[in-house]
């Protein structure tokens, strides 16, 4: 660990840099680059400094720290961006996460508590330790035909659209799957490929085999070309496919097949938050509800499994508070029934956003990804950050 722990303060309260720097002197390595109670001051530094953490201050006009943020991460790639507020409302902490920031501190900034994220900080900074920021959100039903892929696809993109971020959707479904068709591509290489090749495939090697969906963030890893194949793949090699993507992209997301085999199980069990699809009525209620049994054994709780309820209608005869009862659980998301642009949707391979943008499955689509991520960053926040406080 040769490199010089770099850091920048901007705030403008000058005593906030004077308090970090007091709780740096004895930490091995810091290099306090620059104090800065002027943001266009500070950023100038930054141009010439490279890799660095940047403390910011977003406690005063907080819209415009944000689209600063958002600046430096566009145009300063090595810049950590740790954010320092007086205001910590989870609104407030969600945007700045989502603008780039990798921490939220709250102000008054305490002692031993900095110390602690400036050792997560540092591990990352030194690449000693892969902080683990990419999330794997998985659709998963024990029945057919409800959904599945509709979700993974439509979300994925949407994710990628909103996020501008890395996002790979993994095709699990490995005797003829879905997903290409419903993104109509056309893989060069799938899912058997990267498993056979996965101890030898580095990360650029690993992004080629993948498919780019047109010219977005989102990448996918299709089923296998040829059905023969799908008996050869293991639940071993997907686990090293998940953690060779993980390094890379800020969202996996999979389409899980029906059956529950040792590979649906790992996927399950490497997900953070699981999407149980189910509609309202009475047979896939059913079938839910032993999924969730299962799920329990698994000890699956309430924060990684999530409720959606597909091809939801307004007057259904089993109302969402009834399936609430049912499952002792909230049902987490509705989808609305929108056979119309969604069977056009898939038949000219395209997400519902290109057929309809305006379409009420469309909007929902749209909305449905906000909430994913931000309750990603949240869990996140609530384990690295509320934990601490
Ligand atoms: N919100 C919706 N409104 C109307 N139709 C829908 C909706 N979501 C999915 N469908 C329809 O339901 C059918 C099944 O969807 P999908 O293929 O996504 O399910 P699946 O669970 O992946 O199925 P499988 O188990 O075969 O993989 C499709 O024909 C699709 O058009
Ligand atoms: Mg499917």
């Amino acid at each position: 660990m040769d490199e010089n722990f770099n850091i920048v303060i901007i705030d403008e309260d000058e005593n906030t840099g004077k308090i970090i720097k007091s709780y740096l002197s004895s930490n091995e390595k810091v290099n306090i680059c620059g104090v800065f109670t002027d943001f266009e001051t500070g950023l100038e530094a930054l141009s010439k400094i490279g890799k660095c953490v940047l403390f910011i201050d977003v406690s005063r006009n907080f819209d415009r720290a944000v689209v600063q943020i958002k600046n430096i991460k566009d145009n300063y790639k090595d810049v950590f961006v740790a954010a320092l507020s007086d205001k910590t409302s989870t609104e407030n902490i969600i945007k700045v996460m989502r603008a780039g920031a990798k921490e939220f501190i709250t102000k008054p900034v305490i002692q031993t508590k900095f110390l602690e994220i400036i050792e997560e900080i540092k591990a990352e900074y030194f690449l000693t330790e892969q902080i683990d920021t990419c999330k794997i959100i998985s659709t998963f039903s024990n029945k057919g035909g409800i959904g599945k892929t509709s979700i993974a696809v439509n979300l994925a993109v949407e994710l990628a659209q909103m996020t501008k971020e890395k996002v790979a959707l993994i095709d699990l479904n490995l005797q003829l799957g879905d997903v290409a068709t419903f993104l109509d591509l056309s893989p060069a290489f799938a899912i058997d490929y990267i498993s056979d090749n996965i101890n030898n495939l580095n990360d650029e090697d690993l992004l080629k085999a993948m498919t780019r969906y047109k010219n977005t963030s989102l990448y996918v890893i299709a089923d296998p070309l040829n059905v023969d194949k799908s008996q050869d793949i293991t639940a071993e090699q997907i686990k090293k496919i998940l953690s060779a993507l993980k390094k890379n992209f800020s969202y996996i997301v999979i389409d899980i097949a029906s059956n529950i085999d040792s590979k649906t199980i790992m996927a399950l069990d490497y997900s953070d938050l699981i999407l149980l699809i189910s509609t309202a009525n009475l047979p896939a209620i059913r079938s839910t509800q032993r999924c969730m049994e299962f799920f329990k054994k698994l000890n699956y709780g309430s924060e990684k499994t999530k409720l959606v309820l597909n091809r939801y209608m307004d007057n259904e005869e089993i109302k969402t508070p009834d399936i609430e009862e049912v499952f002792k659980q909230k049902v987490y998301w509705k989808i609305p029934n929108n056979y119309l642009t969604m069977m056009s949707a898939i038949n000219k391979g395209v997400p519902v956003n290109e057929i309809n943008s305006e379409a009420n499955i469309s909007v929902n689509y749209k909305t449905f990804a906000a909430k994913v991520s931000d309750y990603l960053i949240t869990e996140r926040l609530s384990k690295n950050f509320y934990n601490k406080q």
